[in-house]
Order: C-alpha cells, then structure tokens, then sequence
C-alpha cells in the first residue's frame, strides 16, 4: 500500500495547486481525480449527450475506458487510449463532470482506477469523496475549503489575466451553484470526513497551506 494523502474541498479552494505543491516537496504523485470526471464529460459531451439524460450516460459508461499517464511529470487523461488532457478546463466541461458526476454508475466507473494508483504508489490525490469514499483508509486527510467570495475573487483575477472578460457575480453564483450540486448528491457527496484536519485557505497564502499540509505528512 502507498502513503495515502487526501485533500477534498470544493470548487475553487486551491486544492490542485496546493496538491500539487505538497506531492513535489515529499516525492508523492499527484492525482487530480476531477479530471478523470471531466474526461468522462467530454465523452458525453461528445456523443451529444445532454446532463439530464442519465440513462444515455450510464449507457455510454460501458463502453468508455478511461486511464492516466504520467509524461514529464504531468498527469495526461486517456479517453479509450486517445489523449484528451487538452480540453479537461472548459467551463461547458466542468459543469457537465459537476451534473454527471451525481450518478452512481459514473462514480463506480473511476472507483477502481483511482483506488489502484493509491495502492500501487504514495500519492497526494485531490477531489471530493476521496478522504470519505475512495481511501477512508489514508494516512493523511485534509478537508481544504475558502469562503465563496475568496474562490470567486482567485477565479475572476485567474480570467482576467489571461483576458477573458467575465463577471464577478456570475462566477460567485456559479461556485455556489456548483457547492450545492457537490455537497448535496446523494451519492458520495462533498463534506468533510470525520478524521480529516479542516484548512481554510481564505486569509493564508498558498505557502502557508502547502506548509501546514506538508507538515501533517509523515
Ligand atoms: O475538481 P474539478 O473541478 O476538476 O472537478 C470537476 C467535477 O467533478 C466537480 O464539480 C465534481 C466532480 N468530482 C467529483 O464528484 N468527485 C471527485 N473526486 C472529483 C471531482
């Protein structure tokens, strides 16, 4: 068994930069498992299928194989041996993976591949259900969170600078909206496990949470 570090928390907390961060300072790799949701997303997506249709998405889920690679120490996102890492970060992505990422049959088709990587190796895997449902048996767990206005205001200046004109409002709504399908799904929802160290990143710098991570680890 791998040392199992887990960091869920919603939308926004810095969760994959801060992950990211710990797993190169303690030689761990890295696991984003909301990338292995949108991946599932954009195969939807592509075959036209719309959020609510649930039965066209449990349907389509036997005949996808989703796995991850490693190239230069970047995790790359296979869709049935095709790399589709490149279109994982749309908005029209990330709300597809929120809404079918609710389903059942969705969660149970990323639960082995992600219980695998954390046994085979040690890992800093960020998401929702990890600490909860995925390894309730990790050796480190932390619930990282920020209130909506901070998560809001790190995803406006994110877009801002890289040009695309967007409204403040509308991103904070979309975080709340996207809080409430995450943490109210009956399967596997977003809340913080019993034994996980809660961090919230609202008034710290990225320095600072990845030290307090970091100091948790073995
Ligand atoms: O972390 P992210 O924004 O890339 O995740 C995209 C969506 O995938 C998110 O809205 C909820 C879902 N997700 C999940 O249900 N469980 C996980 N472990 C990771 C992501």
């Amino acid at each position: 068994m791998g040392y199992n570090v887990a960091i869920d928390g919603p939308a926004g907390a810095g969760k994959s930069t801060v992950a990211k961060l710990v797993a190169k300072e303690k030689g761990y790799v890295y696991v984003d498992t909301g990338a292995l949701y949108r991946a599932l997303a954009v195969y939807f997506l592509d075959r036209g299928i719309k959020a609510g249709e649930t039965e066209k998405i449990i349907g389509a889920c036997e005949n996808v194989e989703v796995s991850i690679r490693y190239e230069d120490g970047a995790q790359q996102v296979y869709l049935n041996g095709r790399n589709v890492t490149p279109r994982l970060r749309t908005e029209e992505v990330g709300n597809m993976a929120s809404k079918s990422s609710s389903i059942p049959e969705v969660r149970a088709k990323l639960l082995e591949l992600q219980r695998n990587l954390a046994r085979e190796q040690d890992v800093v895997m960020d998401g929702r259900d990890i600490g909860t449902c995925v390894l309730p048996e990790a050796d480190v767990k932390v619930y990282l969170t920020a209130s909506v206005e901070t998560r809001a205001k790190r995803r406006f200046d994110e877009l801002s600078e890289k040009g695309v004109s967007c409204s403040f409002d509308e991103i904070a709504k979309d975080i709340a909206e996207r809080d409430q399908r995450d943490m109210t799904r009956e399967t596997a929802p977003l809340k913080q496990a019993e034994d996980a160290h809660l961090v919230d990143s609202s008034d710290m710098t990225i320095d600072e949470v990845v030290s307090a991570i970091a100091g948790l680890c073995r």
